[in-house]
């Protein structure tokens, strides 16, 4: 029968063992179905009800111990299991490391940031309105003639009769003064939606506006604050004209020209004074006050300043492009 000599010589032999599938084999001899202890709780039957009683207390706990050993010794090869994984597999820190790719400013933002850069110092401030605007906000208001081509099918994406995709962020005028009286002196920029479709004009384009309304705000204030931003943005010497011009909502109204590379006068901006009518729609005596406006084609903008030949490689969003442009050179909000 079992007795002490049986633990110390499992002991023995299991400290040979080396790994877990050695171990495996000798549990079975042991704890298995037909191992040892198995067969010593068998020949129980042959005995008396009070023997097989005190054999089996002594079985069961000769079961207990050995199972323990068992347990034990697995969880210590474990361990060197994972010791000898961790000393094997040393981590080289002279790999280059995973680099995260920020991605560039796009040239349009590019360009939006830096005019917002010279009017916020100026003291315009920067506002947002709706792209989805309807005929009071985009035409009437300002002064456009019911019968001006823009208003056509052929020309806007109008939604209903009276629903339009904006054609101009001059609507942000007429939202802006329907809100505050004057002094006025806001900027904003926007999607704008025409139906024109070539190498330098897309179906949605940018446009920026300003309006500045107060006492006294005169014709040469506009050509002063219009020659310092081309000259700012461009440079000094860069040749700039005023040409007469119309617009519904301006009066008198001027387009500026520069001189490109190639000595051809391109156009860059429209602007004016004003129309009495405008401030009439919106509830400003034109009387005490006065004010100019001005409205910026983005795109052209950015085709100029890249030398750019095709606009649609700004929305093709080709990642050659786009990669030349990863640098952030304004940042207007710290001013
Ligand atoms: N809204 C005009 C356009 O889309 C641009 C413009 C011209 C805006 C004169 C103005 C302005 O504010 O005064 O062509």
């Amino acid at each position: 029968m079992l007795s002490n000599n049986i633990i110390s010589i499992i002991e023995k032999n299991i400290n040979l063992i080396t790994n877990l599938h050695d171990l495996n084999l000798l549990k079975n001899q042991y704890l298995g179905k037909n191992g040892y202890i198995s067969k010593q709780f068998k020949k129980l039957k042959n005995h008396n009800l009070e023997d097989k009683i005190k054999k089996s207390i002594i079985l069961h706990k000769y079961k207990k111990i050995i199972t323990k050993i068992f347990i034990e010794y697995k969880k210590k090869l474990e361990n060197i299991d994972i010791n000898q994984k961790l000393t094997k597999q040393s981590i080289d820190i002279t790999l280059p490391g995973r680099i995260n790719r920020l991605g560039s400013i796009h040239p349009i933002n590019n360009i939006i940031n830096k005019i917002k850069y010279f009017f916020i110092k100026l003291g315009f401030q920067h506002i947002c309105g709706p792209e989805i605007e309807n005929n009071y906000y985009n035409f009437d208001a300002l002064n456009i003639e019911s019968y001006h081509s823009i208003r056509t099918q052929k020309d806007t994406f109008w939604i209903n009769n009276d629903i339009l995709l904006r054609t101009q962020t001059s609507n942000i005028q007429i939202r802006i003064m329907n809100m505050i009286p004057p002094p006025i002196r806001i900027l904003t920029f926007g999607k704008v939606y025409r139906h024109d479709y070539d190498n330098t004009h897309t179906p949605m384009f940018h446009q920026m506006e300003g309006l500045y309304i107060n006492n006294n705000v005169n014709f040469t204030d506009l050509k002063n604050i219009l020659l310092n931003f081309v000259q700012y943005f461009f440079n000094k010497k860069i040749k700039v004209r005023f040409r007469p011009s119309y617009f519904p909502f301006t009066e008198p109204s001027l387009e500026v020209d520069i001189m490109n590379n190639k000595n051809k006068w391109i156009e860059i901006l429209g602007a004016g004074l004003v129309h009495p009518n405008v401030l009439k729609n919106v509830n400003i005596d034109a009387n005490t006050y006065t004010g100019y406006a001005f409205g910026i084609g983005i795109e052209r903008l950015t085709m100029l300043y890249y030398n750019l030949q095709d606009i649609r490689v700004l929305f093709e969003n080709d990642i050659r492009f786009l990669q030349q442009f990863n640098y952030i050179t304004y940042k207007y909000d710290k001013v």
